[in-house]
Parts: structure tokens; C-alpha cells; sequence
């Protein structure tokens, strides 16, 4: 058998040793921790006053429903649930851009899948593509995106000791793009910092992307959790109006609380309705070839809670309490101490703490605070008990 496997060994025997996703790694540390008194702001998650990460009333019903009718498993094909991407569409274009036959879009496993599918779909079509990234980003942009082989530019975004988003700087080195470039924008909700383009700043960069003919590539997985629905999605429809061409990736993972359902879409818009058949025959190729179908469950929910008046009702109020629970943690925490003032200013779950990696560690070790290393931590992970208890901690490193 040694012989057989040549000269170069057992196959397995080349991999190197990886080191674990951090954002996931820290679930595990936290769950780990005997200490009562722990905070877990690691991984985005929302969490209730009492600490929980409940189901939606409106998703317990609709499972209901789902488990009492649905008749059947059998394949859907590639798209997924046809009738979940037609209702998705609108809430993230808005009517006018719901009936545009030039956006196509496919469901996808969470919006994982939509960024690793729009980033095949950009390599297949120009494997000389590039796509400029703001630093910082979540953590698993960069990886799902050059794992496609997309070539990354980075750029600068967010300043995390002042605190502020460096806009000139972002747009200086965006005119180094060349016509159909892409560019990644977080749609709402910045992760990891927090810090959202105002309504002028994204004005700016739509004008941008028109007049050099760049490509946006929006991942919005926050819609209705930093300012409700409408507003959250106003700079996505400004940046994909003024571009020729677009791709949006969706989630319903944390606005409808189906994590681990894996329920998400990928949206494109093309040059016209015809040039958007090819692409979601595109599409439907490349989903073939990596998950073939997305799984079901998720995105059958978010379906029958839409297409449900009721039902729909309920979901977008709990949404509603969901964004002003975050709210009030966020002013909590701005009027605790100046120097986290900032945060009540910014939006959706995350904001960054100017703190060091060691000072991050520190806050593990002595208090129980799981964070990211970067000092992004998840805001609406705070209970109501804890609130106080965390920036007191906080303040108390940043003062060394
Ligand atoms: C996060 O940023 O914490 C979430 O988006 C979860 C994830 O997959 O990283």
C-alpha cells in the first residue's frame, strides 16, 4: 500500500493543520465556561432580557402550518423555493424594484452561500475580476470570496481608535477602480463595527459607481434590525439603481432567528431581462455543482409567514421589538461612560471597542467576557442584569 500511495506519501498526510474559525471557536469557549456570571457578546446572535435566543412566534406558527400540510419532500431544484425569492424581493427592492425583470435571484443556504455563489458567478464570468473590501470586514468575507478565486482589494473603512468611519479615505482609494470593478458594501448593519454610511455618504458612492461603472456587491443580513425595514435597505436600492449591473446577498437567518435553518438569497441584476436569464441559468449551474439544492425548511417559514397576513403582521412587530431592544441596550451603554458614547449612534448588533487583543484576553480570563479578539462584540448578547455589568468591566480596561 506504501507503494501505491508514491512518493509523495498518504494524500491526507499533505494537509497542514487549520486553525479554527474564531467567531466560532468562541461559541464553544463560551459554552465551556462554568462561571455564572459569564458574558458571551462572541457570535451574533440575538438574545432576549433574560438572555435567550427564543424562536419567532411567528416562525412556531408557520412550523405548524409547514408540518401539517406539507405533503410532500421531493426535490425543488436548484432555485430553491420559487415563491420565498419572489417575497424576498421586494422587502430588499422595494416595490419598484421588485418588479425589475433585470434583478433574478435564487435561494440560498443563509448568506454564506449567497456571497460564495455571487463570488463563483463573478469568477465564471472574468476571472481577472477584482472586488474591492473596507477593513475592516466580518471575518469570513475575505475567505468566502477569494476561496472563488476573486481577487480582494482591500481599502480602508473604519478608524476603530477614532472611532469613525474613514470615508475620504474609502472614497480616495475607491478611484483606483477600474469600470466593472466590484465593490463589497455591508447594506445595513456594519459588521463588525457597527458604523453605517449616512444617506449622503451612500449618495456619494452610487454616484461613484455609476459615473466609473462599478459593480455593488451588497450583503445585507440585517434588514429591519438598525432602523426597520425601509430605512435599512434605503442605501442597497440607492447604490443598485445607479449601477448597471449588482448582486445582493440576503439573509433571513437573524431577522426571521433561523440560524442554523440556513435560509438566505443571491440577487443580480444584469444589463437587461435577457442578459438575466442567462445569468440565473448561471446561477442554477453553479449552485448545481456546490449544494445542488438549498435546504428547504428555512426558507418554507419565512414563505408562509409573508404569504400569511397574520402572520406577516406578527413578524415584522416582534422585528420592531427585536431593533428597539438593541436600541435601548445601545443607549444604555452610550450613557454609561463617554467613551462609549459612540455606540448609541451606531446600528444593528455589533460595535468595536477600541481594546487590545491582550486587554480582550484579559477580559475573558478575569470577568468572563467572550468578545472577538478584534473587540467587536455583539450588543443585543447583553441581558438586562449584565448590561451594566460589561461596560463597567470595559471602562475599567480602557482606563489600563
Ligand atoms: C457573526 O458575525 O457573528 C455571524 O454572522 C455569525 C457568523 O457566521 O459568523
Amino acid at each position: 500500500m506504501a507503494d501505491a500511495a508514491g512518493a509523495q506519501g498518504m494524500l491526507f498526510d499533505r494537509l497542514q493543520e487549520q486553525q479554527s474559525d474564531s467567531l466560532l471557536q468562541l461559541i464553544a469557549l463560551a459554552n465551556a465556561d462554568p462561571r455564572v456570571e459569564k458574558i458571551d457578546v462572541g457570535v451574533g446572535v440575538y438574545r432576549d432580557a433574560a438572555g435567550n435566543t427564543p424562536i419567532l412566534r411567528a416562525v412556531k406558527k408557520a412550523e405548524a402550518i409547514l408540518h401539517e400540510t406539507q405533503e410532500t419532500k421531493s426535490y425543488l431544484g436548484s432555485q430553491g423555493d420559487a415563491r420565498f425569492v419572489e417575497l424576498i424581493k421586494p422587502i430588499v427592492f422595494g416595490e419598484a424594484g421588485a418588479g425589475d425583470e433585470r434583478i433574478v435571484g435564487v435561494q440560498t443556504p443563509g448568506g454564506c452561500g449567497a456571497l460564495r455563489l455571487g463570488a463563483e458567478l463573478i469568477e465564471a464570468a472574468d476571472p481577472d475580476a477584482r472586488i474591492f473590501v473596507g477593513q475592516p470586514t466580518w471575518p469570513n468575507h475575505m475567505p468566502l470570496i477569494e476561496c472563488a478565486g476573486v481577487e480582494m482589494v482591500k481599502h480602508p473603512y473604519y478608524d476603530p481608535a477614532g472611532k469613525r468611519i474613514l470615508f475620504d479615505e474609502m472614497m480616495d482609494a475607491l478611484q483606483g477602480a477600474r469600470a466593472g470593478d466590484l465593490i463589497l458594501l455591508h447594506g445595513c448593519c456594519h459588521n463588525p463595527t457597527g458604523a453605517d454610511l449616512s444617506l449622503d455618504q451612500w449618495k456619494a458612492v452610487a454616484e461613484l459607481v455609476s459615473s466609473r461603472g462599478l459593480i455593488p456587491f451588497v450583503d445585507i443580513a440585517y434588514q429591519g434590525l438598525g432602523n426597520g425595514f425601509e430605512a435599512d435597505a434605503e442605501g442597497t436600492r440607492l447604490v443598485v439603481e445607479a449601477a448597471e449591473q449588482a448582486l445582493i446577498a440576503q439573509s433571513c437567518d437573524k431577522n426571521f432567528g433561523v440560524y442554523r435553518e440556513r435560509t438566505g438569497s443571491l440577487f443580480v441584476k444584469g444589463t437587461s431581462a435577457a442578459n438575466a436569464k442567462v445569468i440565473l441559468g448561471n446561477l442554477l449551474g453553479l449552485a448545481r455543482t456546490m449544494w445542488s439544492m438549498p435546504p428547504d425548511h428555512g426558507a418554507a417559514v419565512a414563505r408562509i409567514i409573508l404569504d400569511t397576513p397574520e402572520l406577516r403582521a406578527d413578524w415584522e412587530a416582534e422585528v420592531k421589538e427585536m431593533c428597539a431592544r438593541i436600541r435601548s441596550l445601545r443607549r444604555r451603554l452610550a450613557a454609561y461612560d463617554e467613551r462609549l458614547a459612540y455606540i448609541g449612534d451606531q446600528n444593528g448588533m455589533f460595535s468595536m471597542l477600541p481594546l487590545s487583543v491582550e486587554a480582550v484576553e484579559g477580559l475573558r480570563e478575569s470577568h468572563g467576557i467572550y468578545m472577538a479578539s478584534s473587540g467587536r462584540f455583539n450588543v443585543v448578547g447583553l441581558s438586562d442584569e449584565s448590561v451594566d455589568r460589561f461596560a463597567a468591566a470595559v471602562v475599567e480596561k480602557m482606563d489600563g
